[in-house]
């Protein structure tokens, strides 16, 4: 019996998952119990490959579970291909399915929650359809999460349309019957909208640092990334960076501090006309905490720390004085 955290991490994977990914299968205190696979940035028969690449990665015995089909799909939702057509920005990455597991991920979410009651700490990374399918087959499980920390949803600018995100809005039903749920029970539910994981991003300076310095992981962040999300950003938007969406929610696990503390809220949900999907907030008696701000570059050195030892992050701060 080990004191350290226990977590399952549901993603899309995705090159931003993958740095959320590799953070957890890293860090010491954490025991990722599982990796639960869902379908957003790409079909679920791609992000789970996506899973079972990175636990082949870095050799790790932790088990990737396969999830549930979208509960709603938007059929206007264009595939952007921002990961690339395999999802991993179409780099070869080589793959088995020793730890591909036979168990579905919902029924190992419900195992986990009823064995371990107020312990399973989740870091949810894609759409909601996984745990919306959880809270349908048994809310009582869901009930039992200690933590939640889902990057998703946005009180400002949109990703998908002008006014969503695309994780909760690739799954509207998913994301009403998770809000729902949430705003009437106590289940801590952190939120990292795009308010603020905008502000967290890597540009052309780090990919470079990464691959002289980054060693094996290193290169292939930096490949997985710039062959099609650093391109496709720069088509959206101009610029020559990639927002690490994904990693900002993981990062509040371990560094919380950098985050700013917020009094909890009610999430309301708009259904009708163009603006479907466009989340509202408001002062409630729940434990759902929507988070805007972050220390971005604090943030990244502690991710960068978490893989690399001072003589690299001493080289990551000059990179960052010049
Ligand atoms: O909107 C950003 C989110 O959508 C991230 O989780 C990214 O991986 C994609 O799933
Ligand atoms: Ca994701």
């Amino acid at each position: 019996m080990n004191n350290k955290r226990k977590v399952i991490i549901d993603c899309d994977p995705g090159v931003d998952d993958a740095l959320a990914i590799n953070a957890l299968l890293l860090k010491k205190d954490i025991e990722v119990l599982g990796i639960t696979c869902v379908g957003g940035n790409r079909p679920l028969e791609y992000t789970y490959k996506n899973a079972l690449r990175l636990v082949d990665f870095f050799n790790s015995d932790v088990k990737v579970y396969k999830g549930v089909e979208p509960l709603s799909i938007d059929p206007n939702i264009k595939t952007s291909f921002f990961h690339g057509e395999n999802g991993f920005g179409d780099v070869e990455i080589p793959y088995t399915t020793k730890n591909l597991s036979d168990i579905n991920a919902i029924d190992f979410l419900e195992e986990m929650l009823l064995k371990y009651p107020n312990e399973v700490e989740i870091l949810a990374l894609g759409p909601l359809s996984n745990l919306a399918a959880l809270i349908l087959k048994n809310s009582k499980a869901f009930e039992n999460v200690k933590a939640i920390y889902s990057m998703g949803g946005t009180f400002s600018m949109g990703n998908i349309t002008p006014y969503c995100e695309f994780n909760y809005y690739f799954d509207l039903k998913a994301l009403d019957i998770v809000m729902n749920a949430l705003n009437k029970n106590k289940v801590v539910f952190h939120m990292f909208p795009l308010d603020v994981t905008m502000k967290v991003y890597f540009d052309v300076n780090e990919f470079t640092f990464l691959r002289y310095e980054g060693g094996k992981w290193g290169n292939l962040v930096a490949d997985i990334f710039e062959n099609h999300y650093l391109v496709k950003t720069y088509q959206a938007i101009g610029k020559t960076f990639c927002v690490l969406h994904d990693l900002v929610a993981a990062m509040y696990m371990f560094n919380s501090e950098l985050y700013d503390e917020v009094k909890p809220v009610k999430i309301s949900i708009n259904y009708e006309g163009e603006k479907r999907g466009k989340m509202s907030q408001e002062h409630g008696d729940t434990n759902i905490f929507v988070h805007k701000e972050v220390d971005s570059y604090k943030m990244k050195e502690a991710y960068l720390a978490i893989n690399y030892d001072e003589q690299v992050i001493k080289k990551y701060r000059n990179l960052n004085k010049s």
